[in-house]
């Protein structure tokens, strides 16, 4: 019988690819979405591509009485991956408590029921946030944890510890802590890929719907930063190589016995690119010109960072593959789509 896991936040960004990734592995997956940042049109999306239509609940995590219910209903689910939060740095700050709750509660929630209903294993979404400003790059999983800049930054440190202490404490459930560089691109059968919900703050989904005509101009945060071009620089990486790293997560917590209850992976590249690197990756690709701008420096942004994924690569057995400008050839072609579906 295939192993049940229950991906929170299933049908967002990542949560849909890694779905895609662990149908396509022979996992069997539930979904719980409050469909408050996706759409319920994204199952469809995922089953064009694996033939499978993921079991589906619309719901909240925060609210731990859903959470019993789905476990009685889809009784067996060995393990749990968590992508059900909120994610907007900016809007983290104007409204703290809405991410705390959100980001927090629906955490404890899902630990709390782990061995209630007999759930081996919870991987989770953190991000290389936590590292704050590098005082060294590339960085590897001992890098400093720094203060963090944001209460989403400070949900995701707390998250981690969360899940360090209720397993110090005896808890009888693993965990594997991913922190993601930055996720980008699109599956690339172009059914599946980001849904930004009004303006997008992220860089490709801005850049992208910039070429499409949607947006004016792409302004580039500050090209005074002390780069080779004066731009940022980021470990972008590719949607799909990182949702194939949550199969092998997933593979390693619950098959293997003699790991860790708890071990963390930087997923990244391993190749540090600049914001404008990026512009000339797409421009390159795709063969469509991104009207830009450079602006001032956007406040809370770091600098350079990227990652040393060596630990994912030899542990997990992982490694990103897809080249950049692959990635942002799937970008266009899902924007595209985007523009022909409305
Ligand atoms: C941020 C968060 C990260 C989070 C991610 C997902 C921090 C420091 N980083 O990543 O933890 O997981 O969002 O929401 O909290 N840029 C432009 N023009 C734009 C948009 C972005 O030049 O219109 C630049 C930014 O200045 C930055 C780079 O592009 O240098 C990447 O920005 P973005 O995609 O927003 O991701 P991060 O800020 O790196």
């Amino acid at each position: 019988m295939a192993t049940k896991i229950l991906v929170t936040g299933g049908t967002g960004y990542i949560g849909s690819h890694t779905t895609v990734e662990l149908q396509k592995a022979g996992y069997e997956v539930v979904i719980i979405d409050n469909l408050s940042n996706s759409s319920i049109e994204v199952l469809d999306g995922i089953e064009a591509i694996t033939g499978i239509r993921p079991a589906f609940v619309q719901g909240d995590v925060c609210c731990i009485e859903t959470l019993r219910r789905l476990f009685n209903e889809h009784p067996g689910i060995k393990g749990i991956i968590n992508f059900a939060a909120s994610k907007a740095v900016g809007e983290s700050v104007e409204k703290p408590l809405l991410y705390y709750r959100n980001n927090l509660n629906s955490l404890m929630n899902l630990l709390e029921c782990m061995p209630e209903f007999g759930v081996k294993g919870i991987v989770f979404s953190s991000s290389c946030t936590v590292y704050g400003e590098p005082d060294v790059n590339p960085i590897d999983e001992t890098a400093p944890i720094k203060p963090a800049t944001s209460p989403y930054g400070n949900t995701k440190q707390i998250s981690e510890e969360i899940i360090t202490d209720y397993i110090t404490s005896g808890a009888p459930i693993k965990s594997i802590i991913l922190r993601y560089f930055n996720p980008v691109g699109a599956h690339p059968s172009a059914l599946i890929g980001e849904l930004p919900n009004g303006v997008p703050n992220n860089l490709v989904p801005y850049l992208t719907q910039t070429a499409a005509g949607i947006r004016g101009q792409l302004t580039v945060f500050g090209d005074d930063y002390d780069t080779p071009d004066g731009s940022c620089i980021r470990d972008f990486i590719d949607v799909v190589d990182l949702a194939k790293a949550h199969v092998k997560a997933m593979h390693r917590m619950l098959d293997k016995e003699d790991t860790d209850a708890i071990e963390i992976f930087n997923l990244g590249t391993g190749r540090g690119l600049s914001v404008l690197e990026l512009i000339e990756s797409f421009e390159r690709s795709t063969g469509v010109k991104v009207p830009y701008k450079i602006g001032p420096r956007r406040a809370g942004d770091i600098e350079k960072i990227w990652a040393i994924p060596d630990k994912a690569n030899t542990v997990l057995g992982w490694k990103a593959e897809m080249p950049i400008d692959d990635t942002m050839r799937n970008a266009w072609a899902w924007q595209c789509r985007l523009a022909e579906k409305k």
